[in-house]
């Protein structure tokens, strides 16, 4: 059989003789004493993908969870996973791995040689005959064979990773690839001599390796952990890569399952750092436009385009545009697309918004709207916009009618929430975006109950109560949006999310928006109101009011209209709500509770039992 039959051959394939799939057979010599030299290898790897156990909830439980992805905070070690080596030629691949593997008891394998075995040729004459695509093929197959079996270490070819579909077979594994990243004169050290490689037969080896170089670094950048080589022996190489693996953690990821329009949402920590590395994957062109205020841009932009920049993210345009909800206008969305077109930008560039909420409702919406639609990403910078706004697609500015109401529904490709940049954001801000994360709480019960116990570690900026507030917050509204993208459900569904809304709207309508009432507190206030609402109509305990009032309070947040240092009058707030966006058929909607994890949407509130609560807490007539 040629080599071309088998590698074109479909994907489970049994070997001669046994009638069973590759898939079921071990593939390497190592691993399966029955290996045969040159036989059929092209079972393609399988995502190896964990799923977790997400807690649900009475008002939750016919949403879909979203799913989660490689487990949060990943060890390296006590469940060993298979260890990809990438890097240029003369980087170490092979006695670092060997090396490697020794140290982590696992075997160890090279990818080009088990090719070869697979091919029955040496990888030259697969190349001259059948040309590199052929090949490239080959060695995924190979690759994503080796990665679907028990751990190992695996030395890959120079070229394998500059492969995407190479790539994404490594990454769907589970394997942890491994950059051997070398300078220039350090390459050129090793080789100088003593590679006989074909690529460097009669030619100059500086200049073959700089241009293998500016090819390959932007991929060899998706690995995830990188390991700086030098002249030092390979065991102190090794010992550096045992640092590197025990203390890499994967980022948590959680999918928002929206069928074509799909994506995740990574959260962690130095996610900006890595941020070209993981936008790759989705990105159609290495080509961005950030946008982002003029806050944000110097304490967060250098990080971003550093992250861009090492895996050969082409930053098109940089648009800063002032801080706050004013730049939510349409002076600044013809101000963001302009500068986009106007720097070169086409429909393959994405738009990467580098903000809070205002930055990612203007830069969505700019995305939804340029050509027609260009791909967008969410690198949200405040607590609210990585607990809510960046996830759901929906995008937008305001009138002078009121706030987002011009706007379009446009899902991010990605959204990179990294928990780091949250140490810059002023205590009031943290505060305000927390209150979204107790209302995640009051909608899904489990996560309410964490609020009470943890909640004040999270606004006292503890990184690790900050993680699992955005990651739960992002894990209930994800399955929120993967059941009702559009907000279309008749009941429930994405309104739920509206919780203290109706009231929230209000207030803020009231106090402008330039600052005196932010949107989470805002939210907070409305919180304490939808809870007693609901407690006065003998929908939930009479304690629930008071529970709710007190946790938002004791986090620094403002929960009774009494808490605002501005008088309000009853009837203003009222005209405020008739008017809000979430009306229906002329009647006021709310979300009420029953308890924590158990909301509902009604339309049915007698406008004077809400009157009546606004005036007993303190409003004016
Ligand atoms: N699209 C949605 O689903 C959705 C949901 C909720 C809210 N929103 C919108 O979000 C907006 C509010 O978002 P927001 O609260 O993030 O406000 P914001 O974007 O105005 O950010 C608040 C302030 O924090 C600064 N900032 C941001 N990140 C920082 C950081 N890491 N360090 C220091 N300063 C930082 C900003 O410059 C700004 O001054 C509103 O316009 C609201 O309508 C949208």
């Amino acid at each position: 059989m040629g080599i071309l039959t088998r590698w074109g051959r479909a994907n489970t394939v049994a070997p001669p003789g046994t009638g069973r799939p590759w898939r079921e057979a071990s593939f390497s010599k190592q691993l399966n004493p029955q290996y045969t030299p040159g036989s059929d290898d092209y079972v393609q790897a399988e995502s190896a993908v964990a799923s977790a156990t997400v807690s649900r909830n009475s008002a939750l439980s016919t949403w879909p969870q979203a799913e989660a992805l490689p487990p949060e905070a990943v060890a390296f070690s006590p469940s060993p996973r298979s260890i990809v080596l990438v890097g240029m030629p003369g980087c170490g691949k092979s006695s670092i791995g060997k090396r490697l593997a020794a140290r982590l008891d696992l075997p160890f394998l090279d990818a080009d040689t088990e090719i070869e075995a697979a091919a029955g040729l040496p990888i030259t004459e697969i190349f001259s005959r059948y040309g590199e695509p052929h090949f490239r093929d080959g060695e995924r197959r190979v690759i994503a064979r080796l990665l679907a079996g028990p751990p190992l270490v695996l030395a890959t070819g120079g070229g394998a990773f500059t492969d995407a579909r190479t790539r994404a077979a490594v990454r769907e594994s589970g394997a942890l690839a491994v950059w051997l990243r070398c300078t220039l004169p350090v390459l050129l050290r090793r080789v100088a001599g003593r590679d006989h490689r074909p690529m460097f037969l009669n030619r100059d080896p500086r200049e073959v390796l700089e241009r293998l170089m500016v090819a390959r670094h932007p991929t060899f950048a998706e690995a995830q952990v990188i390991v700086d080589c030098t002249d030092e022996p390979p065991e102190t190489t090794t010992k550096r890569v045992m640092d590197a693996l025990a203390v890499h953690r994967d980022p948590a990821r959680l999918k928002v399952r929206l069928s074509e329009r799909s994506y995740d949402i990574v959260v962690g920590d130095g996610l900006l750092e890595r941020a070209g590395a993981l936008m790759a994957p989705v990105l159609p062109a290495r080509r961005a436009v950030v946008v982002t205020d003029s806050s944000v841009a110097p304490l967060h932009l250098p990080a971003l385009r550093a992250g861009l920049e090492q895996a050969g993210i082409t930053l098109v345009a940089t648009v800063e545009v002032p801080p706050g909800e004013a730049s939510k206008s349409f002076a600044q969305l013809e101000k963001v697309v302009e500068a986009a077109l106007a720097a070169g930008a086409d429909r393959r560039t994405a738009v990467v918004a580098l903000g809070g909420g205002v930055v990612g409702d203007l830069a969505g919406f700019a995305a939804a709207v340029a050509l027609r639609g260009l791909p967008f990403i969410q690198v949200p910078t405040t607590l609210l916009a990585q607990v809510d706004s960046s996830v759901g697609g929906k995008t937008g500015i305001n009138l002078g009618l009121g706030k987002n109401l011009v706007g379009a529904f446009h899902q991010p490709l990605l959204v990179l929430a990294d928990t780091t940049v949250l140490a810059t954001l002023p205590p009031r801000e943290l505060r305000a975006g927390y209150a979204e994360v107790a209302k995640h709480g009051l909608l899904q019960g489990a996560l309410w109950d964490w609020c009470e116990a943890e909640g004040a570690r999270a606004v006292a900026g503890d990184p690790a109560a900050l993680a699992h507030a955005v990651l739960e917050s992002c894990r209930l509204k994800s399955g929120v949006v993967a059941a009702d993208e559009r907000e279309e459900s008749a009941e429930g569904g994405r309104a739920l999310l509206n919780l203290g809304h109706t009231f929230g709207h209000a207030f803020e309508a009231e106090c402008g928006y330039g600052g005196t009432l932010l949107h989470g507190e805002a939210v907070a206030v409305g919180l304490g109101l939808a809870a007693s609402l609901s407690a006065r109509l003998g929908f939930c305990s009479q304690e629930l009011p008071g529970r709710v009032i007190a946790h938002l309070q004791a986090c620094g947040l403002p929960a009774r209209i009494g808490d605002l240092p501005r008088s309000f009058s009853a009837e203003r707030l009222m005209t405020r709500m008739r008017k809000d966006k979430k009306v229906r058929d002329g009647a006021m909607r709310f979300v009420l509770l029953r308890g924590p994890g158990d909301a509902f949407t009604t339309s049915e509130v007698p406008p004077a039992a809400v009157m009546s609560l606004l005036r007993d807490e303190g409003a004016a007539a």
